[in-house]
């Protein structure tokens, strides 16, 4: 079988967990092509034009934003010819917060998807670290990566045998997930007050070339930000010197990618940026710890079946 990705990530999380379906998919002998919705969309130098029928399966990824799908997933759907024969498509999405208004981030996307051909038959969602709020200590940050991992072999089964497997969702989900659709124009203007210190700044100039949208620009070698911010993070996530700094949320930015490896030591954490570990610390005491439990508890139940 030949499957296509299509695949928006910020920090990394979801392209993480996509290759992790990449090598379950690959060791049942399908191959697997991906496509950056940014290239179609805003960096379209890089753009590839797809030929869908040459797919038999259609995967989309990206990360919860608000309890919604980002922007520019919104932005990309608009751009797609509608297709000539439906595919059967999974959407995969990853989220730092257990919480089940999570799953409304695909209703209304789905349904335009759907509008399109896209046969939306499997929805799939992982719980990986924060790249934005505060950092997960190091400990966390590996049980979050190694239950996705194990959840995704089981996941990858169950989409190339066919089943459907939709979340059910729960009542008044659809109404938050709308109202807080109004992320989409607040990233856009708290992105007008994104700034560059200077002191810091190494003038390496991974923002300006990273941004999936382009909104970050030289203009006289002086770093600029335009107005379609989608606050994806990967600009300040990625700075090797933590040199940008976030509007309104500049305190909730996290910097630096995580390492994903164990550590024995509960408290650690694998970025020591004083920024990261003085919030952290703060929200780690007490931020969704109950459904952080409920989410390592299913997730060990449904492995644990599938192994018997
Ligand atoms: C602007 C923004 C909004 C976010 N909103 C949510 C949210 O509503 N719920 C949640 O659980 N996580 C939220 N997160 C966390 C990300 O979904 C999570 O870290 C995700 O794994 C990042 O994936 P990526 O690295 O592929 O971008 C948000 C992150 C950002 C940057």
């Amino acid at each position: 079988m030949k499957i296509l990705v299509y695949f928006f990530t910020g920090s990394g999380n979801t392209e993480r967990v996509l290759k992790k379906f990449e090598s379950e998919f690959q060791k049942c002998g399908h191959s697997v092509d991906f496509v950056k919705i940014e290239n179609q969309v805003y960096k379209v130098k890089n753009k590839i034009d797809v030929n869908h029928d040459e797919y038999d399966l259609i995967g989309i990824g990206y990360p919860i934003h608000a309890f919604n799908a980002p922007k520019i997933m919104y932005d990309w759907v608009k751009t797609l010819e509608p297709l000539k024969n439906q595919k059967r498509t999974f959407i995969i999405n990853t989220s730092a917060e257990p919480l089940i208004v999570n799953h409304a981030s695909a209703i209304k996307f789905s349904r335009k998807l759907r509008k399109k051909g896209f046969d939306v038959q499997n929805e799939y969602h992982y719980v990986m670290p924060y790249d934005m709020i505060y950092r997960h200590k190091q400990q966390m940050a590996y049980k979050m990566w190694d239950t996705a991992q194990k959840l995704i072999t089981i996941d990858a089964k169950t989409i190339l045998e066919g089943k459907s497997e939709l979340y059910k969702q729960v009542k008044g989900a659809a109404f938050y997930a709308w109202v807080l659709r109004i992320e989409h124009f607040g990233s856009q203007f708290n992105g007008i007050f994104y700034r560059v210190d200077k002191k810091k700044c190494i003038k390496c100039h991974k923002c300006v070339n990273n941004c999936p949208i382009e909104n970050i620009k030289l203009k006289n070698g002086e770093i600029k930000f335009g107005t379609k911010c989608t606050m994806c993070q990967r600009c300040t996530y990625f700075c090797p010197t933590d040199a940008i700094k976030t509007g309104m949320f500049n305190s909730w930015r996290v910097n630096t990618p995580y390492t994903f490896e164990y550590t024995e030591d509960p408290e650690a954490y694998d970025n020591t940026n004083p920024i990261n570990v003085k919030r952290a610390n703060f929200y780690n005491g007490f931020w969704c710890k109950s459904v952080y439990v409920r989410y390592f508890k299913e997730a060990e139940e449904k492995i644990a079946k599938y192994y018997k």
